[in-house]
């Protein structure tokens, strides 16, 4: 089969296409034709070797969600998936490819009327984006200020927290032109990824931050949170943030500020299943939008993160097979 490796890290002319064997499944999986493969900032991430630390080596087989059709199941799964056309989450590897397992508990039936690009456009972002907001514990008639909207975290979440009763969101992008765009989705007020440029009646302090972006910034935005404000760490798009930045929290003690990371690998597989289930369903209803970028073949994974790296991207990259 086609699938995409990291031959070497760092830019996306790293990239190459190669001859694999078909994987799987093992006991537990399923394997999945795919259809449509999301291609996520992490991705980007993980190529440039960001994530080396975490055991990621060149060589790696990328990609971490996709929609297609099972076409076989592994020791202990019940043959009624074969057939099924699914969503599933492969871990952070063997996504980008024409054939991919992954557990049964990370896969997901396709509700009639969503398809399979749409699915991994929502996909794990939707449910990142859910779950980052309650560990936050946005409340109704709080503002968040969710920094990285344009991505597919950033698009949901801005969709969830405005549908969740947030007082102001609050967002920060690179134009006006993708501005105008997330205002569309839900966002009240937009900011400049340094987080000025609101106008006179942009809030000057958040109770929430949802950060997708982290990097050289982040002491920024955590003098802006309001007394008992909450940051949460979800994405490093910009890299990590500067080594003393906690010294700004212990330096605000007065405000009683929470800085908190989140990872979705910390909710229960159950609970995240239940979520996107629901998601999915509003998405095939139009309650929730999905914002696909550009559609490309798979081959062309590499022009996809150039797109990524030249920061041209709006919502998700779908690569097809
Ligand atoms: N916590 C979890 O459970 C979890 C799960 C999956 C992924 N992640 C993380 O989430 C991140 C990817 O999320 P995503 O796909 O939504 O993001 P993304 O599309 O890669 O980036 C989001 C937005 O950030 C802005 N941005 C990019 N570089 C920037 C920079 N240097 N400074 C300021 N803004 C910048 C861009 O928008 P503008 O140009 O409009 O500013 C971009 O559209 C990765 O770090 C990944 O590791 C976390």
């Amino acid at each position: 089969m086609k699938a995409v490796v990291i031959r070497t890290f760092g830019s996306a002319d790293g990239l190459e296409v190669v001859d694999l064997p078909v994987p799987g499944p093992g006991p537990g999986q399923v394997r999945i034709a795919t259809e449509a493969v999301g291609v996520g900032g992490v991705d980007a991430v993980v190529r440039r070797g960001t994530l080396a630390g975490y055991g990621f080596r060149e060589g790696h087989l990328l990609g971490s969600e996709v929609a297609g059709r099972v076409t076989a199941v592994g020791e202990g799964v019940d043959a009624s998936w074969r057939g099924r056309r699914v969503w599933a989450f492969t871990g952070l590897s063997g996504g980008y490819a024409e054939q991919a397992v992954a557990a049964v508990g990370d896969v997901l039936p396709l509700p009639d009327g969503l398809g399979a690009v749409d699915a991994v456009t929502l996909g794990g972002s939707g449910v990142v984006a859910h779950f980052a907001l309650r560990h936050g514990r946005l409340a109704p008639g709080e503002t968040v200020l969710v920094r990285g909207a344009a991505g597919s975290i950033g698009i949901a979440a801005v969709q969830l927290a405005a549908r969740g009763g947030a007082g102001a969101v609050v967002v920060t992008t690179s134009s006006a032109g993708r501005g105008a765009r997330l205002r569309e989705l839900g966002a009240t007020h937009v900011l400049d990824r340094a987080g000025e440029g609101g106008g006179p009646d942009a809030p000057s302090g958040f109770d929430v931050v949802i950060d997708v972006v982290g990097g050289p910034q982040v002491p920024r935005f955590l003098d802006r949170l309001r007394p008992g404000g909450r940051f949460v760490a979800v994405g490093v798009v910009a890299g990590p943030p500067p080594a003393d930045f906690g010294m700004r929290l212990v330096d605000a003690f007065r405000k009683s500020l929470t800085f908190a990371t989140f990872s979705s690998d910390t909710v229960p597989g159950p609970d995240r299943q239940a979520v996107l289930s629901a998601q999915f369903a509003e998405a095939a209803r139009g309650e929730l939008r999905t914002v696909v970028h550009q559609v490309l073949p798979l081959s062309e994974a590499a022009r996809a993160h150039r797109a990524m790296d030249a920061g041209e991207v709006f919502g998700r990259i779908v690569l097809t097979p």
